[in-house]
């Protein structure tokens, strides 16, 4: 398996509209990176090599900065990990990138992903933004099984979907600041399911205000796919300009995941929404819809 060890990079040019850095480790990426661990974690099961497509992977590690959303999502489990067991194996990986112990990085989907690639195991990253994707490069110079894309991920899938393997994960995880995002990864995922139907697929997606997410869920119900969504909220849904929580939705959950979730979410959910939040946890079959 990879390791990772030093500093990210430093980041290079002028900004462009979206980056993650300001939302790493934010709760959404606490909730999003622990069940990516999960899924991984499922496909040790097997020898048989796995490929892992991570379409909108981000920098790979980022700076936390002071006032940053990481203050309300990793930042509150950090002093307390040693009393989360079911996510050990989430911050173990935290804990790889802060070797002296203080919270200072946070490792993207691509760094949880490097974790879990054995002899043979492959990952293919997908990032737009040239400077995202300047810092992942040199970020995995040195990983080896990974490749490294600078494409748009809806062309992506279409290339890399599906892998030779025929084993392994599709994450997509757009920042959905364009319209028409939502409608880009129902189109995905009816590409996957098309053409890989037994691959694993991860999407997330975020939850401001009930109606646009039950639309969501009715266009990937069209597809018969054996989906579920599993919302993890801590906030109350009343101001849809807030991101008062986000969803996975889970195509072919590996054995066991969505009971694993349903224990573990409620007290996570329960923790970082603090006093005044509002945590909940729905896992929802769509199939059955
Ligand atoms: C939410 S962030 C990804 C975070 C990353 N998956 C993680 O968990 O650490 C979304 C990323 O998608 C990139 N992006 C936006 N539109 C894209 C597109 N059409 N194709 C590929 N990457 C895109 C953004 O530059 C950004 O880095």
């Amino acid at each position: 398996m990879g390791a990772w060890s030093g500093a990210p990079p430093r980041r290079r040019g002028a900004s462009l509209n979206y980056s993650h850095t300001y939302h790493a480790g934010n709760i959404a990426d606490v909730f999003k990176h622990y069940v990516l661990t999960l899924v991984l974690e499922a496909l040790h099961r097997k020898d048989a090599p796995f490929c892992v497509v991570d379409s909108h992977a981000g920098a790979g590690i980022y700076e936390l900065g002071r006032g940053g959303e990481h203050e309300q999502g990793i930042g509150q489990l950090w002093p307390e990990r040693g009393a989360w067991p079911a996510l050990a194996r989430y911050l173990e990986i935290v804990a790889r990138v802060n070797p002296s112990g203080r919270l200072r990085y946070y490792p993207g989907s691509p760094m949880v992903i490097r974790e879990f690639l054995r002899a043979g195991d492959r990952a293919v990253l997908l990032e737009l933004h040239p400077q995202e994707y300047a810092t992942l490069r040199e970020t995995m110079r040195d990983a080896s099984g990974i490749g490294v894309h600078h494409i748009n991920a809806w062309n992506g899938i279409k290339a890399f979907v599906p892998p030779k393997e025929n084993r392994g994960l599709v994450l997509i995880d757009p920042p959905y600041e364009k319209a028409g995002e939502s409608t880009a990864v129902v189109a995905a995922l009816r590409h996957g399911m098309r053409h890989w139907r037994n691959g694993v697929y991860l999407a997330w997606y975020p939850i401001k205000a009930r109606r646009p997410v039950e639309s969501f869920y009715r266009a990937v119900a069209t597809m018969k796919a054996p989906a579920h969504a599993v919302e993890f909220i801590t906030l109350p849904l009343d101001m849809e300009r807030r991101l008062n929580g986000s969803g996975l939705l889970v195509i072919n959950p590996p054995w066991r995941l969505l009971d694993t979730l349903r224990a573990s979410l409620p007290p996570l959910a329960a923790r970082l929404a603090g006093a005044s939040g509002s945590p909940q946890v729905r896992i929802v079959d769509l199939a059955a819809n």
